[in-house]
Parts: structure tokens; C-alpha cells; sequence
């Protein structure tokens, strides 16, 4: 059997960590729209890693649950004709910390960060490289190009493209699955929200997991109210079982 995971925040409220919309998302606080544009990196660098830097660290603190533990021990009863590939559009790299290792990080990765030039000479900061430090008291500048350039978390912002890679990985997965979940997203956020739709017409199982399913979703065939950490563990556990 071929699965796709597709998670969303919702994944890691159970570790604390808070989800973008609702009542009690991010999205509330003040700026945090403008800060999560690419633009805030060359206006406001020093609000922008104030933002992401705390973000970090609520990162840094936070720990798997079981809806992350779910799809690690999944992965490891897989047979040989048997694939899981975990979609994410999370930043907090729970689902590797659980153990999970096909892993397509749609939005990137903030315990990454990297040189905003991608021409960057030197070694340690072209590519992404494991990053703990919060930069609150002022944001990191990498000079190797002969003019300072911002070093910035490896996510994708509001204005960037996702990572032609990791997009053409994920599509590739979805056409060739034979179950598709989404779990822990508000379905709003394209391109991410449109995968279901290139399982269409193939007789996929594809099935919503939310405490709160939106109306509408008609691409789904099954809705199943509940909290990602409460589902996923029997849910997957129905599609391979233990031997
Ligand atoms: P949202 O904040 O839009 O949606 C989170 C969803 O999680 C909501 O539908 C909640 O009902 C649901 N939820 C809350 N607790 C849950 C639980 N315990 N189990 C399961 N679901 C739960 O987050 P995303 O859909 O992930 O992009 O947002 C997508 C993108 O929007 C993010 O990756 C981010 C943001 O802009 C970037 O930063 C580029």
C-alpha cells in the first residue's frame, strides 16, 4: 500500500506548538503577516528574526507526540511494496525528531538556516545547516560575498516559491498513492491544499482528519472529527497493522 501524509499544524498543537489560524493562531498577534513576508528581511531584519528567532526557541523546547510517533512507527512496518511519504507543511521538524525519514518539508525547515545568497561562498553558510541560535538581540550577517548579507531561517515566505524539488517529490507521491490523509490543516493554504485533487478519479482513499472540518472539501471521502494525536495512532494502525 502506498500512503501520503499530508500535515498541517494542527500535527503539533499536542507539543505546544500553536497553529497559524483561529482563535488562538499566530496570525492574531500583531505583524506576524508582515513578518512572515520575504520583504521583512531586507525592512525589517532585526523584527523579522525577533519573530522567528522566539519561534525557534518554541521549536527548540517542543517535543513529538503521538500523532508524530504515529507515522514514524508506521513507516518502520512497512512491507516491501509498501511506501509512506510524509507531506508537511510544519517548520518544526517534529516529524523527524520522532524518527520519521520520508519527510518532503513543503514550507522548509527553521531549525535550518542559511545565507540569502544562494551564490555564497563561503562553506558553513551556503546550503542549509542546523541552526539552535534564537538571534534576538540582533539578526546574523554572512559577508563572504564582499557585501553583508542577512542569514535567514531556511522556510519559505509569503513571496517565495516553494522548492521545485520538494513540490515535484510531493506530486509525484500523491499520483502514485493509494491512500491519502490530510491531518492538522485548515486546507487554505495552496499549494499544499490542492494535492487531493491530483489523486482524483483513481479510486484513492482519501481522508480528512480535523477536531474542526471545514463544509465543503468534497474531495475528500471521508471526515473524521478528531484531534491528529487521538486519530492517527488507531487510523494507521487499520492500514498496516502490527505483525
Ligand atoms: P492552520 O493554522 O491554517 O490550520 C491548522 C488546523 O489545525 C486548523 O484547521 C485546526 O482546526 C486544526 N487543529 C487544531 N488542533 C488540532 C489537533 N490537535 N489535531 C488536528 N488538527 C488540529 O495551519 P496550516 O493549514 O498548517 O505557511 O497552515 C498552512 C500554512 O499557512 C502554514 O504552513 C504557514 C501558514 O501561512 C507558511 O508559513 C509559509
Amino acid at each position: 500500500m502506498k500512503i501520503v501524509v499530508l500535515t498541517g499544524a494542527g500535527v503539533s498543537v499536542a507539543s505546544g506548538l500553536k497553529t497559524f489560524r483561529g482563535a488562538t493562531g499566530v496570525y492574531n498577534e500583531a505583524d506576524v503577516s508582515r513578518l512572515s513576508h520575504e520583504s521583512a528581511l531586507r525592512t525589517h531584519p532585526h523584527e523579522f528574526w525577533k519573530f522567528w528567532g522566539a519561534m525557534r526557541g518554541e521549536v527548540n523546547a517542543a517535543s513529538p507526540n503521538a500523532a508524530h510517533y504515529a507515522l514514524a512507527d508506521l513507516e518502520r512496518r512497512l512491507g516491501p511494496d509498501d511506501s509512506l511519504t510524509v507531506v508537511t507543511m510544519n517548520v518544526d521538524g517534529l516529524h523527524h525528531r520522532a524518527g520519521s525519514t520520508n519527510v518532503l518539508e513543503l514550507h522548509g525547515s527553521l531549525v535550518h538556516s542559511r545565507c540569502a545568497d544562494a551564490r555564497c561562498s563561503d562553506d558553513r553558510h551556503r546550503g542549509r545547516f542546523v541552526d539552535e541560535a534564537l538571534w534576538q538581540d540582533s539578526a546574523p550577517y554572512c559577508c563572504a560575498s564582499g557585501r553583508p548579507r542577512i542569514v535567514r531561517p531556511d522556510i519559505v515566505l509569503f513571496g517565495e516559491l516553494l522548492s521545485p524539488h520538494v513540490w515535484t517529490a510531493a506530486t509525484r507521491a500523491v499520483r502514485n498513492c493509494d491512500v491519502f490523509i490530510a491531518v492538522g490543516t485548515s486546507s487554505t493554504v495552496a499549494p499544499a491544499s490542492e494535492l487531493v485533487k491530483k489523486t482524483s478519479y483513481r479510486g484513492v482513499d482519501t481522508i480528512f482528519v480535523n477536531p474542526d472540518v471545514p463544509i465543503g472539501l468534497r474531495h475528500f471521502d471521508r471526515k473524521i472529527v478528531g484531534k491528529a494525536e487521538e486519530v492517527l495512532p488507531e487510523l494507521l494502525a487499520s492500514l498496516i497493522p502490527a505483525k
